[in-house]
């Protein structure tokens, strides 16, 4: 008996212990649960302004509104490069990274090249940027 009672207290102290364990683990995994969820909310939203965006940067090219396309460009840039933070960060899809950050220079390129006023290179940079949405979306729309 004296043995036992000299091994149950530690035991009990090791219980404790995973329970605390077990506790502060679903905290973390419901922690990260949600900001992945948070993080597959803005995608969507990031996605919709992507879409508007890359339709009228073309058209603001091609009318010539140079301030208007370079907020548009810029505004894409910086949704890319969310994009390109959540695959890297969040999904861990490393083609999905490298897609986010070519679209990422393809934008960032369009107001240097309007102040150069070089419509066609900004228009070029704006037609690729559109024409790699579904080099993405084939492989990784929607999430799973
Ligand atoms: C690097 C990857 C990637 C690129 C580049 C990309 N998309 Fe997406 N897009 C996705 C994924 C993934 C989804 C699905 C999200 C989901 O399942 O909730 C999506 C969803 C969408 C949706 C649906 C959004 C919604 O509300 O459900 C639209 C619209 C869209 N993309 C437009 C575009 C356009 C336009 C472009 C290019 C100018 C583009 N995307 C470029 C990955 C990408």
């Amino acid at each position: 008996m004296r043995s036992t009672r000299r091994i149950d207290p530690p035991a009990t102290r090791r219980a404790r212990a995973t329970l605390a364990a077990v506790a502060a683990l679903a905290i973390v995994a419901g922690a990260a649960t949600t900001a992945r969820a948070a993080s597959m909310l803005d995608f969507d939203v990031w996605m919709r302004a992507i879409d508007r965006r890359s339709v009228d940067v073309q058209r603001h090219i091609d009318a010539r509104r140079t301030d208007a396309a370079v907020a548009d460009a810029r505004e894409l840039a910086r949704l890319y490069g969310l994009m390109a933070a959540y695959f890297a960060d969040d999904a861990h899809v490393a083609d999905a990274v490298e897609m986010s950050r070519s679209g990422q220079a393809l934008a960032a390129a369009i107001p240097g090249a309007l102040a150069a006023q070089d419509y066609d290179g900004a228009s070029r940079a704006a037609v690729d940027l559109a024409h790699a949405c579904n080099d993405c979306h084939d492989v990784h729309k929607p999430f799973p």
